[in-house]
């Protein structure tokens, strides 16, 4: 069976999605993307554009500036001509489904060399924008309970998940976050790209927006809910609007063996599952557990996780369910901090974790053999993907 292996993974820094203090509001998401694949080229000149066999792209809106956002962002960033490009969707986890995507392509023997990537502005593509729902969903379900934050909501109340509990897990995602930052862990993943500060003066920016070291519980307890009046979910402890790009080269493992490369994870395996939309949230269980069934694993195999936080509520009803933890800090989940502080633009985030991960397993777990990474998406759609140690 052949292997597939990270060759190396980069990001932009996740700016807020806000029209006048977004660091990211004056460029467009086809251009971070291209300023990341350049910066990934630029430090593996061993791997050349034109050697790549195809391009995967997550994202999760499909529409305007985002439109077939593989293809014309390639061509528009000057890569060349001869490598195709497929743009996907499957909502949040779509940059995962790309790496999927690639990873299966080289273990079925189809290409050796694949970009994968993940992208969203939600800003200039704000979520559901040019969204047409047929007629036979909306009568299949309640129009209301379709809005992410109404489904937050329901995760919280059905799991029984307290406004207590996800704002501690909202103090412990900054606080890691932060940590994080400061020890220049995230150096080795982002690529610097020019934004602007709030007074309109340029700037390199090569740390995430939203991060609070200074977090408050008090200051949070204060806050007004942010999706129903009587709601528990704020725009603490839900994931903000953001914008942000990453990217990874997948390799065939002897190809890069050939080519003196270096690499310390392969692809286990994906899961893509699917659940009931209302509680789209809370989709990483059964992709986790298909995953891991089919692998004929444990949760205690696996030495580190990473979860996308797109709020807090789904995040602890999905931990606590698989029985890794019950509240944060998280031993071995998230362990540089997730969405609530990292941001979450959304067809970004399922390769943002890979990334992340990536880096995580080779500077503070370095023994470690299994990591395993999952997000939930619009509608119900879900997705789980296993590396391990070489
Ligand atoms: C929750 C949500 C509605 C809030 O949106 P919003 O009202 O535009 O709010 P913002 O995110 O700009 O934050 C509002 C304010 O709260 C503040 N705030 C947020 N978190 C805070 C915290 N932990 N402590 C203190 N203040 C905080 C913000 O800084 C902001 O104030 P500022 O503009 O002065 O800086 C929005 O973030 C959202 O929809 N999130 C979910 C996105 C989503 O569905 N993603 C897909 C998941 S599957």
């Amino acid at each position: 069976m052949r292997e597939c292996v990270i060759i190396d993974g980069v990001r932009s820094a996740n700016s807020r999605a806000h029209i006048e203090k977004g660091w990211f509001r004056a460029i467009r998401p086809d251009e971070i993307l291209t300023k990341v694949y350049d910066g990934l080229f630029a430090r593996n000149p061993t791997v050349k554009p034109e050697d790549i066999e195809a391009v995967f792209v997550g994202c999760a809106n499909i529409t305007g500036m985002q439109n077939d956002i593989g293809r014309i962002s390639w061509l528009a960033g000057g890569f060349p001509e001869s490598v195709p490009s497929n743009t996907l969707t499957m909502q949040c986890p779509s940059g995962m489904a790309a790496i999927e995507h690639a990873a299966r392509a080289i273990v079925c023997g189809e290409g050796d060399t694949y970009l994968a990537s993940g992208v969203e502005d939600m800003q200039k593509v704000f979520m559901a924008m040019h969204m047409d729902f047929p007629p036979r969903l909306l009568e299949r379900y309640n129009i209301m309970d379709i809005p992410m934050g109404s489904t937050a909501e329901k995760v919280a109340e059905l799991w029984k998940i307290t406004r207590d509990d996800m704002e501690n897990m909202a103090f412990w995602s900054h606080k890691k976050a932060d940590a994080a930052t400061k020890a220049g862990k995230f150096k080795k993943e982002i690529i610097p790209i020019e934004g602007l500060k709030d007074d309109g003066t340029p700037f390199m920016v090569d740390t995430d927006q939203w991060i609070r070291g200074d977090i408050s519980r008090e200051q949070m307890a204060g806050m007004k809910p942010g999706f129903k009046p009587d709601g528990l979910l704020t725009a603490a402890t839900s994931s903000p609007l953001t914008i942000g790009a990453a990217a990874v080269i997948l390799m065939e493992r002897s190809k890069a063996d050939k080519l003196g490369l270096s690499y310390h994870l392969k692809y286990e395996g994906g899961a893509m599952a699917g659940c009931d939309p209302t509680i789209m949230g809370i989709g990483p269980i059964p992709a986790v557990k298909r995953l891991l069934d089919r692998k004929g694993m444990k949760v205690s195999d696996i030495d580190l996780w990473e979860f996308n936080e797109a709020f807090a509520s789904q995040t602890l009803a999905c931990v606590r369910d698989l029985g890794i933890a019950q509240n944060a800090p998280f031993e071995n989940v998230n362990v540089w901090g997730g969405a609530l502080a990292l941001g979450h633009p959304l067809g970004e985030s399922g390769c943002r974790l890979v990334v992340t991960m990536n880096n995580i397993m080779k500077t503070d777990y370095p023994k470690a053999k299994y990591a395993v990474a999952s997000l939930c998406g619009a509608f119900g759609n879900a997705n789980a993907i296993m590396f391990s140690k070489v």
